[in-house]
């Protein structure tokens, strides 16, 4: 039973890091597992999957395309590159907010203090979002905490421009992160859908049952 078939996936994983010098990086605790376990789900419904990898140390599931990245501006090359081929983006990777403006050549010392100043980098999911073509779903996840985490998703989901947001509430340590579990809630045009904790490949298979669904014509209201 394959009804991907046919379908072309790019899931992008794991946390970008951004060098200050030969030896340092700033980065985050994303480990990719989300995303790994979306290739997987997507693999196993028989979609063609592309995974973007950045600093994922776990292995890519079987028949699965691995583009391995380190940097956001490695990460946006990489996607920019596979993006227009896709029908679906699940954009699981947690690229830094963040990059130093300057980059030391040497490696620095204690000695000589550090002080560092900071550049945003670029918004992949809304750059690629904005110049998607009819046909393509494209899914952005959104790391959470507190009352207001609802709201802020859905803020995001229109600034930028995805069919569906994941939100996952990084105030529970018993989920997300390194963690074998993750319970999240589905945002998107037609509404809220909170998923109870579970494995992070029952949550994926959840994802992409939502994403079949927006992907039907007619689909974007009154579903939950
Ligand atoms: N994202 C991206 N490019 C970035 C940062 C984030 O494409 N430079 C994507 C993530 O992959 C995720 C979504 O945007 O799918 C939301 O990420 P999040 O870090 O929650 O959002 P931010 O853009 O960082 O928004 P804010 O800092 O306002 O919370």
């Amino acid at each position: 039973n394959r009804p991907w078939d046919g379908l072309r996936v790019l899931v992008t994983a794991g946390g970008t890091r951004e060098p200050i010098d030969p030896v340092r990086f700033l980065g985050n605790r994303s480990s990719g597992r989300m995303g790994l376990a979306l290739a997987r789900a997507a693999a196993r419904r028989g979609a063609e999957v592309t995974l973007i990898a950045a600093n994922v140390s776990l292995p890519a599931p079987a028949g699965v395309r691995r583009i391995d990245v380190r940097t956001t501006a490695e990460l946006a090359e990489a996607a920019g590159a596979e993006f227009d081929s896709c029908h679906v983006l699940l954009m699981a990777a947690a690229p830094a907010d963040f990059r130093a403006a300057e980059v030391a050549s040497g490696k620095l010392s204690r000695e000589e203090g550090l002080q560092l100043r900071l550049e945003p980098t670029e918004d992949i999911l809304a750059g690629l979002a904005g110049r998607r073509a009819p046909g393509q779903t494209v899914v952005g996840f959104a790391a959470e905490h507190g009352s207001d985490a609802i709201p802020r998703a859905r803020e995001k989901l229109t600034r930028k421009g995805a069919d569906l947001i994941v939100l996952n509430d990084v105030s529970d340590p018993a989920i997300g992160f390194e963690s074998a579990d993750n319970a999240v809630t589905l945002i998107d045009a037609g509404g809220e859908r909170e998923v109870p904790i579970a494995s992070k490949g029952e949550i994926a298979e959840t994802i992409l049952d939502r994403v079949d669904s927006l992907r039907r014509p007619g689909a974007k209201s009154g579903l939950y």
